[in-house]
């Protein structure tokens, strides 16, 4: 090959990798405005929320398929509450199953289990409710919904009073308690804050 045709295949080659990694970047572009669109609804609806940072790091892997839709992320939001509630269920049922555990640590703890699945219980009929708002009797679905997110708060806030009331519970039990009811509350919360808003933006 002579010099100076391997210097314009060089020539060639170069051009075309400048040019493939040119368009990549605007191709890439057009993506992201849809996405940034996504992620930009999930932030502005977060910040309203009682633990912005919280539902941002729970929520924001939902942007894509919520897109704008409010309901839609109310109910991921409400999902991903009842999958905290029942995470926390697990933690306070292998508490109930360590070594040194009193009998009355494992009444209360018993009755701290109930309260958990009585609080996933009331989550899922909120989604239930979100689910039912494209049916004519909007507010009162809505209205329900409300209610069952609360008292799925209400549920674990029974069981930290349970447990923090009780003498025979020892403080390291109490505290991971409270620590695992704290996750659902805070999720609950969100979520009836998302609920509140469901008609902004
Ligand atoms: C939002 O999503 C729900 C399903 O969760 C759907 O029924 C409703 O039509 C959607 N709203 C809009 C405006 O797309
Ligand atoms: C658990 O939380 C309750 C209030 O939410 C508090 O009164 C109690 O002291 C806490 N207990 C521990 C061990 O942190």
């Amino acid at each position: 090959m002579e010099a100076s045709s391997c210097k314009s295949l060089i020539f060639l080659l170069f051009a075309v990798v400048l040019f493939i990694s040119q368009t990549q970047p605007l191709v890439t572009a057009a993506k992201d405005s849809g996405g940034q669109a996504n992620t930009n609804f999930v932030r502005k609806k977060c910040s309203i929320t009682t633990y912005p940072s919280l539902c941002l790091n729970k929520l924001m892997p939902y942007a894509s398929s919520v897109k704008a839709n409010s309901t839609k992320l109310c109910k991921e939001a409400l999902n991903v509450a009842t999958k905290g509630a029942r995470d926390a269920s697990i933690i306070v049922s292998n508490l109930k199953k360590q070594k040194g555990i009193s009998k009355y640590e494992a009444a209360a703890i018993k009755d701290c289990i109930e309260d958990v699945k009585d609080a996933m219980y009331e989550f899922k009929r909120a989604i239930e409710a979100m689910g039912h708002l494209g049916d004519g009797d909007k507010e009162f679905q809505l209205s329900n919904a409300k209610t069952y997110a609360s008292a799925a708060i209400t549920n674990a806030d029974s069981c930290t009073d349970g447990v923090s009331d009780n003498r025979k519970v020892n403080p390291k039990v109490k505290d991971a308690i409270n620590r695992s009811m704290a996750v659902i509350i805070r999720l609950g919360s969100n979520a009836l804050s998302l609920i509140n808003h469901v008609y902004e933006y």
